[in-house]
């Protein structure tokens, strides 16, 4: 199972992601909301840019956005493998999907916890990630909804019938206990639970 570190509820960040940087851990996981699609605000660009002196792992972008592509050519610019924004914002999906491509990056979608599965289905071949998110998108700490298991199978279902290469990665209230529902997944992404560990590399280990 890969894991993606996310350090949005860190109270220090340089110190945490350099612990994270001598871990195993595959991803870091950057979480950027603009106080419109979610409403909390995360830090901007011109400070996250940033984010290089303190980790070298790859990223993986997760946009809490309502407008991504202002922000996806900024975040192109960094170490990033993915980029993912949520398909709630309707427009211009297929535009942003392309936009991420054309910078040699995998994209991904996003999807709440109440909306229908089905509506990836047109963006399919495109897409390189589902993120399901099992908690309401916009701040760290909450709790794995329990229907979310039923929500990653039905994605998994979704992802073989269309022969669709995507990976499906889980975000939202991963712990060691969590973990076993999401066992038709491929990535994991937890923040507090890691980021409140003693250890940093046992909870990655307890996850994987
Ligand atoms: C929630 C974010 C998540 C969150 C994960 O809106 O997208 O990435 O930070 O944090 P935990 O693991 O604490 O739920
Ligand atoms: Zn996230």
């Amino acid at each position: 199972m890969k894991i993606s570190a996310s350090f949005l509820s860190s109270e220090n960040i340089p110190r945490d992601l350099k612990r994270l940087n001598e871990t195993d851990v595959d991803y870091i996981h950057l979480d950027i909301m603009d106080g419109k699609f979610v409403p909390n605000k995360t830090m901007p660009f011109s400070e996250m840019k940033n984010i290089y002196k303190f980790t070298d792992k790859r990223l993986d972008v997760h946009l809490m956005v309502d407008d991504p592509k202002k922000y996806i050519p900024l975040y192109a610019e960094l170490n990033t493998e993915y980029i993912t924004f949520h398909v709630e914002v309707m427009e211009q999906i297929e535009e942003n999907l392309e936009l991420i491509k054309s910078y040699g990056i995998k994209c991904g979608l996003a999807i709440k916890p109440n909306t229908p599965v089905k509506s990836l289905v047109p963006y399919l071949p495109l897409l390189d990630m589902i993120l399901v998110m099992s908690v309401e998108p916009g701040k760290g700490g909450q709790t794995f909804i329990s229907s979310s298991k039923e929500k990653i199978d039905e994605v998994r279902d979704l992802v073989n019938s269309y022969q669709s290469h995507a990976i499906i990665s889980v975000d939202g209230g991963i712990t060691n206990e969590t973990k076993d529902e999401c066992s038709k997944c491929d990535m994991l992404v937890s923040g507090s639970y890691i980021i409140n560990g003693e250890s940093f590399q046992e909870r990655i280990d307890s996850l994987r």
